[in-house]
């Protein structure tokens, strides 16, 4: 079997350009002529640092990111981040409520672990707007996290579900989200505010940012923390309306074994020791999910995967040239259109799952008119060599993934099946 002759849309891991993957495979066994592979070599050797800085280049090239963030590879995939979010995230709220408690208290250090320890007990809140199963989880980990502090930090500020019939769907208006204040609980507002850009499971894409997330004046700023693991490089996105945005690579990147993560700078130098969060009560952020500590290369890197990352982005900057970013956004919106035509001209077979203000470009999910025709779907997908086409075990469904790396070619492939699937159930 050639790999042209298979057309795959799984949610990921996902395909990856084929000219990539064919460097790659030379590069894992003698990278440049040097006798050794990419996966061999030390993360901390001058092929490395190299590397590292190229792929860091790239990215900043891709989505125009400013100078006062840094970009992070870790380990621990989206999931790790889930709670890389919380820990941090809370050293920093700390941090920042015990640097105003001595500006207003001096030196007077046990007012001030008074202070900040009363504020956690009485005004911690982490807000989630929960969207979809990814975004649930992670608000899941978060109070799981929190948990041994005494009571229920996380502020669901919105769940999907109760406007839709109790499953996710729609994002209700605005609005209707309960965000903590800016200067809510004796202006400490919230550490952050979470939400996942696109849910991989449920289809459900964020149309652009949320217009009240976006700084008030006169009023404090809130941190925005964005999981972009399925949708990170294929639209345009303004970086400075974020505090971090994080993903896995196995999407639209590279391969499982690397996150990205976008976090603002003054965030990674506020973290602060373990010392006085230990004083307050908290843990300090365990070093291998420490934003401020990973960056300085803390342990082994997976080299390789982030090589691969670096060429799939300087593959995106070849191909668009100055549209950058926005080249990829025009060609991933045309492919989800082109499915998604077909799927609103067949209704009497198909019913995409979600509305169309949400619908996702990168995971296109619908039914088939009823169980048997939607198992003689996906077999028929299979003897025309469209593969990873079944929906996640807890939704059920179709989904067709529409990453990146998804040729406008395969997606056609898929166009013309589904057209005649629909014919021929139509008949
Ligand atoms: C949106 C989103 N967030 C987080 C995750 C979890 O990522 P990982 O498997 O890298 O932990 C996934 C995985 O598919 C995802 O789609």
């Amino acid at each position: 079997m050639r790999r042209e002759e298979v057309a795959y849309f799984g949610a990921g891991p996902a395909p990856l350009p084929t000219p990539v993957l064919e460097k790659g495979a030379a590069a894992f066994v003698n990278y440049e002529d040097s006798g050794l592979g990419l996966a061999e070599i030390s993360h901390r050797s001058s092929t490395a640092t190299r590397i590292l800085d190229e792929t860091k280049k790239a990215l900043i090239s891709l989505l125009d990111i400013p100078d006062n963030y840094e970009i992070l590879f870790l380990h621990g995939g989206g999931s790790g981040e889930f709670s890389a979010v919380v820990f941090n995230m809370v050293a920093l709220w700390v941090e920042k409520r015990r640097r105003r408690a001595k500006e207003e208290l001096g030196d007077n250090d046990e007012a001030i672990l008074l202070r900040v320890r009363e504020e956690l007990t009485s005004s911690l809140r982490l807000d989630y707007l929960v969207t979809g199963s990814w975004s649930l989880k992670a608000s899941q980990e978060a109070a799981q996290l929190l948990e041994p502090l005494g009571q229920d930090f996380v502020n669901v500020a919105l769940d999907a579900r109760e406007a839709n019939d109790g499953k996710f769907g729609a994002i209700p208006p605005e609005d209707t989200w309960e965000l903590t204040p800016p200067g809510a609980n004796a202006g400490c507002g919230s550490a952050f505010v979470y939400y996942c850009d696109n849910e991989t499971v449920d289809g459900v894409e964020f149309p652009s940012f949320p217009k009240s997330l976006e700084p008030q004046a006169g009023e404090d700023e809130r941190l925005v923390v964005a999981d972009m693991s399925s949708n990170f490089i294929s639209r345009q996105i303004r970086i400075s309306d974020y505090a971090v945005i994080f993903g896995g690579a196995q999407k639209n990147i590279g391969i499982t074994d690397v996150t990205l993560a976008i976090v603002r700078k003054d965030i990674l130098t506020t973290i602060p020791s373990p010392s006085f969060l230990h004083k307050v009560g908290v843990w300090s952020p365990p070093t291998i999910l420490n934003w401020s500590v990973i960056n300085s290369l803390y342990n082994t890197m997976p080299i390789f995967s982030i090589w691969i990352a670096g060429e799939v982005m300087r593959g995106l900057l070849a191909a668009h040239g100055t549209s950058k970013v926005a080249g990829q956004e025009a060609i991933s919106n045309a492919k989800a259109e082109t499915i998604y035509r077909i799927l609103d001209a067949n209704p009497q077979v198909y019913q995409p799952v979600n509305h169309k203000s949400v619908r996702s470009r990168m995971n296109i999910c619908f039914r088939v008119k009823d169980a048997a025709t939607e198992k003689e779907f996906l077999e028929g997908a299979e003897i025309r060599m469209l593969q990873g086409l079944k929906g996640h075990r807890s939704v059920g469904g179709i989904r067709a993934s529409n990453y990146n790396a998804v040729p406008m070619a395969n997606v056609q492939k898929l166009a013309e099946y589904l057209s005649d699937f629909a014919r021929a159930k139509s008949s």
